[in-house]
């Protein structure tokens, strides 16, 4: 395990090791004495700063990051324009995503024109489009690094050569099969931590770039998963979440296939971890296992996030999903059948080409009869390679927007509606923080994933503890502890 080496017994008077990971504790090493250099001439350590766009799987990998950066002795900052390195861990999932980091690009331009030592870096999926490195390396000269997602694990390598050269440093891989274990990593929060099951998607949603930025499905070992889940409960972790673009179809790539419901199984028996979260879960691959599985676990959460889509079959049909509304609609009453508290929340895009009335009102349709407890609703985006981008019939603007504001209308009448059912229960909560606006309160999560405040000082942050849900407020509650019954979930 990582925990166990000591960078100060890494001979840098030798090659490199070609095998991994021991080739990036070689070049950590060398990062650390490029440290140590730096804060000797300036008095000071160097400053870093990560920001992440996108999603969990972004979030962890942004944790992956920082963890390389503070085991090599850079001190962490959140303010970008204060760093001596700063790194975009980049989404291009939809157009805004890009458009946010061409403006923090802007931004630090004048900056780094007053610290021409400053280093900026950029990588993740949006180094994987080929037009996105051409643009950077013709209008961004600020930028000193750039990689993709297939050779993240290479970081301490590629940060080495950034600090040495003045040249812009670029490696983008296409595609790898290739998955390195036990490097550093940080947690954000040291009771729960997300873990990475499996990476890549070969799904083809026909509106989706993430395959094409993200590569084929790739699952990780169950001992490997194992491992790292003792290994966090012992850290104090009680909570897990489990991350894939498409956990349901979790091990079938590898050489002794394992099912994800298996998989979930075997994380249950693990002492110490109390809840178990997962996403994404795709509809068309969650299979009856599964479900038997969520019905009997003591500690898998009491929520689910199952993307629709769409509710028109039409337009289901045209986006690749390979589902059925009524299939759809047909999953959620098994699900509700066997798990009957379950929490339901979605992804829904909104002016798919050729998306008409009709089928707009189909997804309606699904919200009302879901009746989710949220949704995340999205104005399609069309990306550059996908097969929808070429599609005919694109949606004009103005009647997107009208259908998005009407369909958000919905989604948030039907969860306020929804999220208040619990009012008056007491329920197991695991605290997350203090209250940011009442210092007299505390914030933590119910396994439906509601967010709940109720009065508490931070030496309650990590437990669970059984709260009484006193009032909704639409999208969160406020409590009052109680007492009287047993905490364990
Ligand atoms: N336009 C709009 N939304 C998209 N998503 C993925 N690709 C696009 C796109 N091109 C949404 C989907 C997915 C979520 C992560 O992002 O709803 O589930
Ligand atoms: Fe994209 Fe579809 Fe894969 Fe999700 S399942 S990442 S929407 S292609």
């Amino acid at each position: 395990m990582y925990h166990e080496i000591d960078l100060d017994n890494v001979n840098l008077s030798l090659q490199p090791p070609t095998e991994e990971p021991a080739r990036q504790y070689y070049f950590m090493a060398k990062c650390l004495k490029w440290v140590r250099d730096f804060t000797k001439k300036n008095g000071r350590f160097p400053k870093s700063c990560v920001t992440t766009f996108g999603c969990q799987m972004n979030a962890r990998d942004s944790e992956k990051l920082a963890g390389i950066l503070a085991k090599i002795g850079f001190v962490e900052t959140e303010k970008e324009n204060q760093a001596d390195f700063i790194i975009f861990n980049t989404c291009t999932v939809r157009e805004n995503a890009n458009m946010r980091v061409y403006g923090h690009l802007g931004q630090l331009t004048p900056v780094k024109k007053k610290n021409p030592h400053m280093k900026i870096a950029l990588c993740g999926c949006m180094m994987q489009e080929p037009e996105v490195v051409e643009k950077i390396k013709k209008s961004y000269r600020i930028v000193d690094l750039i990689f993709g997602t297939h050779n993240i694990y290479k970081f301490a390598e590629l940060l080495s050569a950034c600090l040495e050269s003045d040249r812009m440093v670029i490696d983008i891989w296409k595609d790898t099969d290739k998955i390195v274990e036990n490097l550093p990593g940080e947690r954000k929060f040291p009771f729960k931590s997300g873990v990475n099951v499996m990476f890549g998607c070969n799904n083809f949603c026909s509106y989706c770039i993430v395959p094409y930025v993200r590569g084929r499905e790739r699952s990780r070992e169950p001992e490997a998963v194992l491992k790292e889940i003792r290994q966090l409960a012992s850290d104090g972790v009680v909570e897990v979440m489990l991350l894939g673009q498409n956990v349901n179809s979790y091990g079938k790539t590898l050489d002794n296939p394992c099912t994800f419901a298996n998989l979930l199984q075997q994380i249950e028996e693990i002492e110490g971890i109390e809840r178990i979260r997962f996403m994404t879960s795709h509809p068309k691959d969650l299979s009856d296992e599964l479900i038997e599985v969520m019905k009997h676990s003591r500690k898998i959460c009491r929520h689910l996030h199952l993307p629709v889509q769409s509710g028109s079959t039409e337009i289901l049909k045209k986006m690749n999903r390979r589902y059925t509304k009524e299939q759809y609609l047909d999953l959620v009453r098994k699900l509700r059948k066997a798990v009957p508290d379950i929490s339901l929340t979605t992804d829904i895009i909104v002016g798919f080409p050729g998306e008409t009335e009709e089928d707009f009102e189909e997804t309606l349709d699904v919200v009302r009869k879901v009746r989710y407890d949220s949704a995340f609703t999205f104005i399609y985006s069309k990306r550059t390679g996908t097969p929808a981008a070429s599609m005919e019939a694109q949606v004009p603007s103005d009647v997107v927007k009208k259908r998005f504001d009407r369909l958000l209308a919905e989604v948030q009448n039907i969860s306020a509606e929804v999220c208040a059912v619990h009012t008056g229960k007491v329920m197991p909560v695991l605290v997350e923080s203090v209250n940011d606006h009442d210092q007299s309160l505390v914030t933590g999560r119910l396994s439906n994933n509601l967010l709940i405040h109720f009065p508490g000082d931070k030496s309650l942050i990590g437990k669970i503890v059984n709260v009484k849900l006193n009032e909704c407020k639409g999208f969160y509650y406020l409590g009052s502890r109680t007492f009287d019954q047993s905490e364990n979930f």
